[in-house]
């Protein structure tokens, strides 16, 4: 199975993305990496060590990131969708495991020069590590295999400003580094996430399936909740799943060669994805923007998954 590093900030999303990819054959998770963003960088960081320790896999390390944007610190966190520690309210047990010392991109590098098989790098949060591990290791950089964003938009607009996108607004300038750094890269946005909805029955059929199916489903609730008041739906996007969805199972998004670069301004612009459209891109840089989803498969793909966390 390929070899998978997750860089994340859980997160309900992200909870469920790390969850989905320890039951996914396809993929090897080797390391996690975490990164501020949904709530402040200790959180997300024992978020990771305990979604781990509930899937009964302590043994995959977790190295500590960013604990802010690269330039201007992000305006706000996410505690109101994703619950004040990240985690919908749910206490996870805390994990045995200890802290991997190194820093995020010193693991990251480190993996990527010594592997030997092509990596899968699933960035599903602000893209600080990313764009740091370009500036202090671009020779590890340059062996990442393939690397899924989680992030921004082609023509949806965005979830935190009008424009933005919240792992693009939370860090624009790393953003900016990322997407134009020339790397294989997959972009799934808003435009195939929002069309992506799990709704209560699929929730209900891995909830049943024992204690870490039931574990995710309690996580999910309080995304339930935000969802119902904010936007009147029964269902929950699951942004950050599908993207690793498509880092299990390359292809299952429909994506276009595309140019992209990131607002940067201070603006009302500011972190959102523009995203050309006027053709396909032949340059070296376009990053593959996804544009199309066969969702009903996607979300039986995660539940059913999800599923077979609790043992066939
Ligand atoms: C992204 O923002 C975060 O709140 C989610 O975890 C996801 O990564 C969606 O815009
Ligand atoms: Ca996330």
């Amino acid at each position: 199975s390929r070899p998978l590093v997750i860089d994340t900030d859980p997160g309900i999303d992200d909870a469920l993305a790390i969850l989905l990819a320890l039951a996914s054959p396809e993929v090897d998770l080797r390391l996690v990496t975490t990164v501020h963003g949904n709530v402040e960088l200790e959180q997300t960081t024992e978020n990771a060590l305990r979604v781990l320790h509930l899937a009964g896999r302590s043994d995959v390390p977790v190295a500590a990131g960013a604990r802010a944007s690269l330039v201007h610190p992000q305006p706000e966190r996410a505690g109101h969708v994703h619950g004040a520690a990240g985690l919908g309210g749910v206490q996870l047990p805390p994990s045995p495991a200890e802290l991997d010392p190194r820093p995020a991109v010193v693991a990251l590098a480190e993996l990527l020069m010594a592997s030997t098989e092509p990596v899968t790098v699933a960035t599903i949060g602000p893209m600080t590590n990313l764009a740091l591990l370009l500036g202090v290791y671009p020779e590890a950089a340059a062996r990442i295999g393939r690397l899924v964003v989680m992030g921004g938009s082609a023509g949806r607009g965005g979830n935190v400003t009008a424009a933005a996108e919240f792992n693009v607004w939370a860090d624009p300038e790393a953003a900016q580094a990322v997407l134009t750094a020339g790397l294989p890269t997959v972009l799934v946005g808003l435009d195939v996430t929002l069309h992506t909805v799990l709704g209560e029955d699929g929730i209900a059929r891995f909830a049943a399936a024992g204690p870490v199916g039931s574990s995710a489903a309690a996580i999910l609730q309080q995304y339930l909740d935000h969802a119902r008041t904010a936007y009147g739906t029964s269902g929950v996007v699951v942004h950050d799943a599908l993207a690793l969805t498509e880092a299990i199972a390359p292809g299952t998004l429909g994506t276009v060669r595309r140019d992209v670069v990131v607002d940067t301004t201070l603006g009302a612009g500011r972190g959102q994805t523009l995203v050309d459209r006027r053709g396909v891109s032949t340059a070296p840089a376009a990053v593959e923007v996804a544009e199309a989803v066969d969702s009903a498969a996607a979300v039986e793909f995660l539940v059913s998954r999800l599923a077979n966390l609790d043992g066939p």
